[in-house]
């Protein structure tokens, strides 16, 4: 239908014209048309979208404009209208009682306060009169209608271009959701026509796409994809093996048995809903509310906002209905959408964007991180303009290349990630991302990097350039390691310039009359920051071991270790068999901890900074046990291996952690579960030939450690 050409003009374009007012492009509205229709042509046809959902909605919203102030330029095909069209050749065509229209958009309250001023307008209410509205979550899954005579389910169709649909009654008698009867009777009500949204639950979204990848299927994008598809497969048994659930949300069409309308029989949309309820079909229930005035509702839907992620159904917003059925007459259609409902967007999790570059950074350990550069793109609510790439085998697995068109997507307040690039849109002039073989911040010397089996990441194994050292400083004044307030990196960078600090024993030896004469400094801040400092100083033990930056130390096992030990440099003379002696110190960190503490520079400088002031013996707080998390995890040793998807090893250590795991550094008789990511190795096949190690996948780890 498109060639690869004009897909990608009409992709660049469509870029352009994102960054576009309405008014500007006035002139180009039939190519704006275009454009939207090749992007409902990728989403609905190709299950491939190249554009986020909001960029699409930014593009139609930007037509609706122009076509609204000069309402001449509107033609019969342009894409406001008509509903887009998913009808297909396989399933007869049916035309619909009612016809099944969009939703306007809302973004935020002043949307959400235009909407309300209309349904008063409209509705002949004063400004000052609160109108109730039902709020439900907008599912984003397949649109369905259900049609029930006689209180027997008698057809069933998708939503198709609005006015006629897919025909798959056949398939969606085997959706246990659905009843088959229903006693509509009870409720005067002879034929029905209710609509609802047929949905996979995320978890089960992840679980499919898993067998699929096992059996060498292609994946679902999303769980949207994956509940219209199994709508429309030829074998119902097909539809039902999906597991697809259908959430209703209006009951309508219900002429009553002497013929009189829906109106008579309900008076309120949540009426109809409970009705529905009551005949078993399934609702929304702590997820809908109805309230009064259109304040509440923003409050509301922000609440769901925040919730979202741990909903356990995809939802891309909430949608807001004008309670009372006579109003919603009265304030009637557009062609596109009822005017007495809205629905509000939950801020993107997804856009599109260029990678520019691809920086490298390096980490207390010497780990180091390839870092995108991309064209800066906003992305729920903040401006993106790098994104970590992980490790190696993250950017050859997803086939980055330089200049690459990718999609990002930042869920909650969690990191954003690169989640796919659009290979359709390569011009051929895209560069792959050559991993660095040397350290590549040191331009000084050629310091060969390293990677050892069973880690994702290259390491510089010994730092000549002082990015290490920094990193490590950065490290140890952090809130989570010796806690020195009013210390973070760029201030560090400055100390380190001006040659006061190389490291970590520095800190204590700070000279803070220089520093008062610091620009934006003073003797204020100065005295602060040695008060900060003096605190540290009587840290316990076990805060001092976990800021050393030694690899695989880390907060729980920096606990174990100081209740140990009366003494840091108890370590110099510890063997690595007494270490793994230890319950939770396996073989890694035990090595890790010998060999730290054999280097006389590291001994040096324990020295100095006890001579500094910095306790460095146990005290009671390093003596009391290590606070064992109760989840489902409990009294489970993990280990990850291979690359992660969806987090980095330390996320998914802290996940492990917080569900009452503890996280081990390698395979043993001891270790109850392996997470196998891509690429695993020699550790999948250890724990395989062990036997007894429960070996799971990424997804089956989060969904059991989310089970809190
Ligand atoms: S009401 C005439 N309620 O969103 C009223 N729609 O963009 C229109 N959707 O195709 C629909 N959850 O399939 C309504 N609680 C909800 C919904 C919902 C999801 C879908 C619906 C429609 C699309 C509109």
């Amino acid at each position: 239908m498109y060639d690869k050409s004009t897909q990608q003009q009409l992709f660049q374009r469509s870029r352009e014209f994102l960054n576009l007012d309405a008014s500007s492009l006035v002139n180009s509205v039939e190519e704006l048309r275009e454009i939207i229709r090749y992007h409902e042509w990728r989403y609905y046809v190709m299950n491939d979208p190249v554009i986020s959902d909001f960029e699409y909605d930014q593009l139609f919203k930007k037509l609706e404009h122009i076509e609204h102030q000069d309402p001449k330029l509107i033609t019969p095909d342009s894409p406001t209208q008509r509903v887009s069209d998913d009808t297909t050749s396989d399933f007869p065509t049916v035309e619909h009682l009612q016809p099944m229209l969009s939703l306007g958009n809302s973004y935020d309250l002043e949307d959400l306060k235009e909407f309300d001023r209309q349904v008063r307008k409209l509705a002949g209410m004063q400004q000052d009169q609160p109108v109730e509205y039902a709020i439900e979550p907008k599912f984003d899954g397949g649109s369905i209608a259900l049609v029930y005579e006689n209180n027997a389910l008698t057809r069933a169709a998708t939503r198709g271009n609005g006015v006629e649909g897919d025909e798959i009654t056949a398939n969606v008698r085997t959706l246990r959701s659905v009843p088959l009867r229903a006693d509509f009777a009870k409720f005067n009500i002879a034929r029905a026509e209710v609509r609802g949204e047929a949905i996979i639950p995320k978890a089960l979204f992840a679980r499919i796409n898993k067998e699929r990848e096992q059996s060498g299927d292609t994946l679902f994008a999303n769980p949207r994809n994956a509940a219209t598809g199994g709508l429309r497969v030829k074998n119902p048994e097909e539809t039902q093996k999906r597991g697809i659930e259908v959430f209703v949300y209006n009951l309508g069409f219900a002429h009553d048995h002497n013929g009189s309308d829906q109106q008579k029989v309900l008076r309120t949309h949540d009426e109809g809903l409970r009705i529905l309820e009551q005949l078993g079909f399934k609702i929304p229930h702590q997820e809908r509310t109805v309230c009064k005035g259109i304040d509440a509702v923003f409050e509301f839907v922000k609440t769901w906002e925040g919730q979202r992620d741990s909903y356990p159904y995809e939802i891309d917003g909430m949608v807001v209905k004008v309670n009372d059925l006579n109003l919603q007459e009265k304030c009637g259609y557009t062609s596109h959408h009822p005017r007495w409902a809205i629905a509000f967007k939950f801020k993107a999790k997804q856009a599109t964007t260029q990678l520019l570059d691809v920086e490298y950074q390096v980490g207390k350990v010497g780990s180091i991180t390839p870092v995108a550069k991309v064209r800066p793109v906003q992305l729920g609510g903040v401006t993106i303009s790098s994104i970590s790439l992980h490790n190696e085998d993250f950017i050859t697995g997803k086939d980055l290349r330089i200049d690459d068109f990718v999609v990002i997507e930042r869920a909650g307040d969690v990191i954003p990630h690169v989640v796919k690039a659009l290979p359709d849109m390569r011009e051929g002039t895209e560069e792959p991302i050559q991993f660095p073989e040397f350290c590549p911040l040191n331009d000084q010397e050629q310091v060969r990097l390293v990677r050892e089996e069973g880690e994702a990441a290259w390491r510089c194994p010994h730092c000549t350039c002082g990015a290490q050292p920094l990193m490590r400083m950065v490290w140890h004044v952090s809130r989570d390691a010796m806690d020195i307030d009013g210390l973070g990196r760029a201030i560090l960078e400055r100390f380190c310039e001006m040659g006061w600090v190389n490291n970590i024993a520095d800190l204590y030896d700070l000279d803070y009359n220089e520093i008062a004469k610091l620009e934006g400094f003073g003797k204020k801040s100065a005295e602060n920051l040695r008060n900060a400092i003096e605190k540290a100083k009587n840290n316990p033990l076990h805060k001092v071991l976990n800021s050393l930056s030694i690899h695989h130390l880390g907060k729980r096992a920096s606990k174990i270790l100081a209740g140990h030990i009366t003494h840091a440099l108890d370590l110099t003379r510890i063997t690595e068999e007494e270490l793994t002696a230890i319950k939770d110190i396996g073989p890694v960190l035990a090595k890790n901890i010998v060999v730290w503490f054999s280097n006389p520079e590291h001994v040096s400088m324990i020295k100095r900074m006890e001579s500094l002031g910095v306790n460095m013996t146990q005290t009671a707080e390093d003596n009391s046990t290590p606070v064992q998390t109760e989840g489902p995890l409990s009294g489970k040793s993990i280990l990850f291996t291979g690359t992660l998807q969806t987090m980095t090893r330390e996320e998914a250590r802290e996940k492990a952690e917080a569900a009452g795991g503890r996280t081990v550094s390698a395979v043993s008789a001891k270790l109850d579960i392996l997470v196998v990511g891509e690429k695993a190795g020699s550790k999948l096949k250890k724990a395989r030939e062990l036997g007894t190690v429960t070996i799971m996948t990424e997804d089956e780890f989060l969904e059991l450690a989310g089970q809190q």
